[in-house]
């Protein structure tokens, strides 16, 4: 590889934002963002293990690592300058932050998604949604930019300002580094990852799925969204699904801690993300907790879904 190519792999997070010309507040917050994972990071490696003692607004159990996580992060937003609305999965309220003005963004995060695998050793990760302004509660759409750190064997970084879709790997010295711009996903593809109780699907979603299985799609499911997508991500092709399910009508998964930021990344990576009757980033958010079926990956597989529940269900 000549000194060039060198150069490019090399390039760390800061320098590629001032590269991409992103602006000055919103450079600032993604890489507030990705200090805090180093953070979060360094918790999941070494940290306790046991309940907070406390749950969150959905009744889960809150784990010691959730909430530290979502400490860190709320600390590095809320010191960043530039927020001045924050609304976390873990919290019940929107947190308006006191900037003097100078706040431009409101962040909506999932601290650590998948926390219920940190103890069988499995990945994990955080999502982050951004807004210009003081909405949170808006379509997915208007997001100015979504990122997701993964915590598996290795840690990287993937974001999305609206213009292309980047990974960054986390290096010895604990600096994220360039990996690659994301390739656009294959129209279809052969791995599926399904979400949710097969007994509990709906006739349209048992259809759609028995119809991949039949066409030789591979299972690649760890019940942990971010490695889960960031696999078909990455591999350039295939499909989550966390569907409505029989007495869950709008699924598990969370409008704007999950779905919205996914959707974003998902669509400037050349693919689909549906609710299996809309576009996920067309929803207009009602409730911070709203949930929403899920189907998401190679835009072929995305409409057969939505066909195939529009027929059936
Ligand atoms: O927070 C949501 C989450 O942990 C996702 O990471 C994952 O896709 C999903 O829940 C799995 O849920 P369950 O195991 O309850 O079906
Ligand atoms: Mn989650």
């Amino acid at each position: 590889m000549g000194p060039a190519g060198d150069t490019r792999l090399h390039t760390d997070l800061r320098r590629h934002l001032r590269e991409k010309d992103i602006d000055r507040d919103l450079t600032r917050l993604i890489c507030e963002i990705a200090d805090a994972s180093k953070y979060i990071v360094n918790a999941i490696r070494t940290g306790d293990l046991g309940m907070a003692g406390t749950s969150n607004l959905y009744g889960e159990q809150q784990l010691a690592l959730d909430v530290l996580s979502d400490r860190i992060l709320r600390k590095r937003l809320t010191h960043s300058g530039v927020v001045n609305t924050i609304v976390s999965e873990e919290t019940s309220e929107v947190i308006k932050v006191e900037t003097n003005g100078r706040g431009r963004f409101a962040v909506a995060y999932d601290p650590l998604d998948g926390s219920s695998l940190v103890d069988v050793n499995l990945a994990v990760g955080t999502i982050v949604s951004i807004y210009e302004g003081h909405d949170i509660m808006q379509p997915g759409r208007n997001q100015i930019a979504a990122l997701y750190v993964l915590y598996g064997p290795r840690t990287t970084l993937v974001y999305t300002s609206g213009d292309g879709v980047y990974e960054f790997n986390m290096n010895h010295l604990m600096e994220y580094t360039l990996a690659q711009k994301v390739s656009r996903l294959a129209p279809s593809g052969s791995i599926y990852s399904p979400g949710g109780q097969r007994n509990l699907y709906s006739k349209g979603v048992e259809k759609f799925v028995s119809q991949l299985e039949e066409e030789g799609a591979k299972l690649r499911y760890s019940g942990g969204l971010v490695p889960d997508f960031n696999q078909i991500l990455i591999k350039g092709k295939g499909m989550f699904l966390y569907p409505h399910l029989e007495g869950k009508p709008s699924g598990k998964l969370r409008l704007l801690y999950e779905l919205n930021p996914m959707a974003f990344i998902m669509e400037q990576a050349g693919g689909a993300a549906s609710n299996g009757k809309m576009r996920i980033l067309d929803v207009q958010p009602e409730a911070i907790d709203q949930t929403e079926p899920i189907f998401i990956g190679c835009r072929k597989e995305v409409e057969e879904a939505e066909q195939l529940i529009a027929e059936l269900g």
